[in-house]
C-alpha cells in the first residue's frame, strides 16, 4: 500500500512494509521446574501452523499501534505490547531514529497459548528491518527476537522445531507432509504466567527429558499423523485444565469426532484436535462449534515458514 499525503504543497510520500508471522501449536512440551529467574527449562517441539499476524509498517515520526480482527479489542495499545517493544528493541539495536505506523490484523487466538503476541513481535522485527533497510543478520534477529519473549525466536523461524532453554533455542526437525487441525476457541484466555504458576503449585519431581520424544520424532519424519496424533503431550495441560475445567469437555469431542490426538495448545485455552485431513479438520471444526463447548472453532494446517515480507510499496 503507498499513500500520498499533500501537506499544502509538499508531497510526503508514505513507504510501508506488510509482514505475516504464524502462529504455532506444542506437539510436546515438557516443563522443568522453575528456575531463579522465574522462568522454566522447557524441551518442547514447535509446528508452525497457517493462523498467522499480519504487520502492516509505515514510515512516521513516531511509534502509534492499531490492531484489527477477531479479539483485538483484549489486545493492549500500550508500550506493553510485544509489537511495539520489538519496534523500540529494533530502533535502539540498530540506532534507527526513526518511528512506525503499526497495523496488526489478528489471526491467531488472543491469549490462546498459540504465540498471538509473539508473532505480532516477529512480524514487526522482519516488517521494520525492510522498512528501515537495517538488514539484520539472522542471529541478530534471533537474539533480538529471544529478548521480547520466549516463543518470539520460533515465530520468527517457523516450520517444526525442538526448542530448549525457554523455548527459545531451536533446532529444526526434519518433518515431512502437511497435518490438518482443528482449534477450539475459548471466550475466556488463560494467562500464561498463572498457568506455569499452578503447575508450580503441583508438585512434581519428574526430571526434564535430555531430547525430544522419540516416537512424535519419527511420526514427523515419516509425515504420520496416526502417530503424531498418539505422541502429542502437554505438561501444562493439568495446570490448564484446572484453571478452565469446561476444557475437558472440548477435548472430549474432538475424541469423540475422531481426532488422531487432543491436547491444549501450550499454555491454553486453545484445543489443538489433530484430523485425518482437512475435510476431517473442518467436521471436527463443526463438531466443536455444534456441541456449545467452546466460542469458535477454526481449521489451519502445518508446517508453515516463519515470518517473512509479503509486500513491501516503498514509494
Ligand atoms: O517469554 P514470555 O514473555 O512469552 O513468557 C510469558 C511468561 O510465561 C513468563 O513471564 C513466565 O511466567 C512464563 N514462562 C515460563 N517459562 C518459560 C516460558 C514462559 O515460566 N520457558
Amino acid at each position: 500500500m503507498t499513500r500520498t499525503t499533500r501537506l499544502s504543497s509538499v508531497r510526503v510520500h508514505e513507504r510501508s512494509v506488510t509482514a505475516r508471522a504464524p502462529g504455532k501449536v506444542n506437539l510436546s512440551l515438557h516443563v522443568g521446574p522453575r528456575e531463579a529467574d522465574g522462568y522454566h527449562p522447557l524441551v518442547t517441539v514447535f509446528q508452525a501452523v497457517s493462523l498467522v499476524e499480519e504487520v502492516t509498517a509505515t514510515t512516521a515520526a513516531d511509534f502509534s499501534l492499531e490492531v484489527s480482527g477477531p479479539g483485538a479489542e483484549h489486545v493492549p495499545l500500550d508500550g506493553s505490547n510485544l509489537a511495539l517493544r520489538a519496534a523500540r528493541a529494533l530502533a535502539e539495536h540498530t540506532g534507527v531514529k526513526l518511528g512506525a505506523r503499526l497495523a496488526i490484523t489478528k489471526g491467531i487466538p488472543v491469549a490462546g497459548g498459540m504465540a498471538g503476541g509473539s508473532a505480532d513481535a516477529a512480524a514487526t522485527l522482519v516488517a521494520l528491518d525492510a522498512l528501515w533497510g537495517t538488514a539484520l543478520t539472522r542471529p541478530e534477529l534471533l537474539s533480538l527476537a529471544a529478548g521480547l519473549g520466549a516463543d518470539v525466536p520460533f515465530c520468527l523461524q517457523g516450520h517444526t522445531a525442538v526448542g530448549t532453554g525457554r523455548g527459545d533455542v531451536l533446532t529444526p526437525a526434519m518433518a515431512q507432509g502437511e497435518f490438518h487441525w482443528a482449534f477450539a476457541l475459548r471466550a475466556e484466555g488463560l494467562s500464561t504466567p498463572e498457568v506455569f504458576r499452578r503447575f508450580d503449585d503441583d508438585a512434581r519431581t519428574a526430571d526434564l527429558p535430555e531430547d525430544a520424544d522419540t516416537a512424535l520424532m519419527a511420526a514427523l519424519r515419516a509425515g504420520d499423523a496416526e502417530r503424531l496424533g498418539a505422541a502429542l503431550s502437554n505438561d501444562l495441560q493439568p495446570a490448564a485444565l484446572m484453571l478452565a475445567p469446561d476444557l475437558a469437555e472440548t477435548m472430549d469431542v474432538a475424541r469423540a469426532a475422531g481426532a488422531l490426538g487432543v491436547v491444549v495448545s501450550g499454555s491454553g485455552p486453545t484445543i489443538a484436535a489433530l484430523a485425518r485431513s482437512s475435510a476431517h479438520a473442518e467436521s471436527l471444526a463443526d463438531a466443536f462449534v455444534a456441541s456449545g463447548v467452546c466460542a469458535s472453532s477454526v481449521c489451519a494446517s502445518g508446517p508453515v515458514p516463519g515470518a517473512r515480507v509479503v509486500q513491501e510499496s516503498l514509494g
